[in-house]
């Protein structure tokens, strides 16, 4: 197996092993999971992809998670990311699947708002567009290397709120349904995620986070603004311009990666699968103690918010 870099500082192309090895060899997978380690984001090329080898591919990094109300492809293991409606065509601009891949163009990591949030996700690229479309990811750990000391030690001990619903507000009111609400109540975390292979450190941000706990909402605001900001500075990310038989993984605990848009009149269809984080991927560390009183105080809270 060979790596290319490709980003700054991350990302790189993997050469001379596909996923089929990794899912049938632990000489492949140890070496595949040592890279993802170091580098964060992923790229296999040229890759025999379907559901069924993506998923057993994906199972050997962890439990796969169980896609959640609202989404295409709700209670399976895949998340199907389109705008193709189900006559077959392409969806007008203001449908929902359109809305969806408006909010996905948001800087984020998977699954940040859920009750166990997601070690790494994989994505094929199944139909492409013609011209846009990629998908563009930047390094977390790096950005939380490029901060002064005295911030970066504050926010090892602070905790972020995030939440579904406030990441799709921003691209509109009701974007969130009452069941997605319900069913996704906001989670707090730990703004600094340590990975305990080799104890590199990395800001756990998302446009999902909307508090810092603790602290006064604007203020919180503000930082969180600052540090999205910083941490998706000009040239600093990679540019994934997918082709077929792509197959791409990133770690969600040390990146942050937003969709890019493309003619709304092309088809795009991109199939995803979600690995938990678990123990071993430093996920208790993650969560805030007195977890349960806190959520129930801030959920209560952002109810009542304006
Ligand atoms: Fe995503």
């Amino acid at each position: 197996m060979d790596t290319i870099p490709l980003g700054p500082g991350f990302a790189v192309e993997l050469s001379g092993v596909t996923i089929a090895e990794v899912a049938s060899d632990p000489a492949a997978y140890s070496a595949v999971r040592a890279a993802f380690e170091e580098h964060s984001v992923l790229i296999f090329r040229d890759q025999v992809v379907d559901d069924e080898s993506q998923l057993t591919f994906s199972r050997c990094f962890g439990p796969p998670e169980v896609t959640k109300v609202g989404s295409q492809g709700t209670g399976t293991h895949f998340v199907i990311l389109s705008t193709i409606g189900e006559d077959g065509k392409v969806v007008l601009p203001d449908h929902r699947l359109a809305l969806r891949n408006r909010a996905n163009q948001l800087w984020h990591t998977d699954s940040s708002f859920k009750k166990v949030p997601a070690l790494t996700s994989v994505l094929s690229a199944r139909i492409i567009p013609a011209r846009g479309g990629e998908t563009e990811f930047v390094s977390t750990r790096l950005a939380f290397e490029r901060i002064e000391p005295e911030l970066r030690q504050k926010l090892e001990n602070s905790f972020a709120w995030h939440d579904y619903a406030h990441s799709r507000g921003q691209i509109a009111a009701d974007l969130v349904s009452p069941e997605e609400r319900a069913a996704l109540p906001p989670q707090c975390w730990r703004m600094v995620w340590k990975n305990p292979v080799n104890g590199r450190r990395a800001l756990y941000l998302a446009s999902h986070a909307y508090a810092i706990e603790g602290m006064e909402l604007t203020a919180g605001k503000k930082l969180l603004d600052e540090l999205m900001t910083a941490a998706t500075a000009p040239r600093t990310s990679y540019v994934h311009n997918w082709r077929s038989g792509d197959v791409v993984m990133w770690d969600n605990r040390a990146t942050m990666h937003r969709g890019r848009p493309w003619p709304a009149h092309e088809a795009r269809l991109m199939v995803r699968t979600t690995i938990s984080a678990t123990a071993v991927d430093g996920l208790d560390s993650m969560r805030p103690a007195l977890q349960q009183a806190a959520e129930s105080q801030r959920y209560e809270a952002s109810l009542n918010a304006p």
